[in-house]
């Protein structure tokens, strides 16, 4: 896909850049989503790794993170994880992994880069286990006047960081077949903390 390879060029030119854009993605934030996260965490979009020393290792037995962006990678690999941690250089939209794997996962300002958001959140329903959740802290579009503004900016904040501001994340999470059980605001409502989980199975996949 085009815009995959487009937005892996751009986070590779960027990511020497990107520990300015980091900072944008406060700690609190982070913690936030990081403290709804349980046993074998799948980490989408690791990037130069912010997460990594955060997570809770009385509640995260392993974190496995993915990014399609070598240099970005790059910089997480010089992080020091709070818990054991392997890192892949692989695409969100088709994640090699079985069916079922991971009991979390979770992605911080991810989704407003994917190239298509709903492939890549149809992936962390499909490796999330059944009891699992999907946690997302993601950049959303905000409604009136301000999401307007955002609509305008966005092809700017597109070109300049590879990010849409006004992404309508939540709708991307239900059509994905993912039910959110909690969504609290977080900046005013600019970015929102998603957890999501799979939907029941169905009688046929239990006799399985
Ligand atoms: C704004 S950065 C956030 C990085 C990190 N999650 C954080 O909280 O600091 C977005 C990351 O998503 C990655 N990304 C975007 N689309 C991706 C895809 N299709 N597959 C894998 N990684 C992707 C980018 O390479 C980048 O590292």
């Amino acid at each position: 896909m085009r815009a995959t390879a487009h937005a892996k060029r751009r986070y590779d030119r960027n990511a020497r850049f990107y520990h300015y854009a980091d900072r944008q993605i406060r700690r609190e934030w982070r913690l936030l989503a990081l403290a709804e996260a349980r046993g074998a965490v799948l980490e989408l979009g690791v990037g130069t790794g912010g997460n990594l020393p955060l997570y809770d290792p009385h509640e995260v037995s392993r974190v496995t993170g993915v990014d399609f962006s070598a240099a970005m990678l790059a910089g997480a690999y010089g992080r020091t994880p709070s818990v054991p941690c392997d890192l892949r250089l692989m695409d969100v939209q088709a994640l090699e992994f079985p069916d079922q794997s991971f009991d979390t996962v979770l992605a911080t300002c991810v989704f407003c880069t994917v190239p298509d958001p709903l492939q890549g959140l149809r992936e962390a329903r499909r490796v999330v286990r059944p009891d699992g959740r999907v946690v997302l802290l993601e950049h959303v579009r905000v409604p009136g006047a301000l999401g307007c503004l955002q609509d305008v900016l966005n092809p700017l904040t597109l070109w300049l960081m590879g990010e849409n501001i006004n992404r309508r994340t939540l709708d991307y999470v239900r059509m994905a077949g993912l039910l959110p059980e909690r969504v609290d605001e977080v900046a005013g409502g600019l970015v929102q903390l998603i957890v999501a989980k799979p939907p029941p199975r169905s009688r046929g996949e239990l006799m399985l």
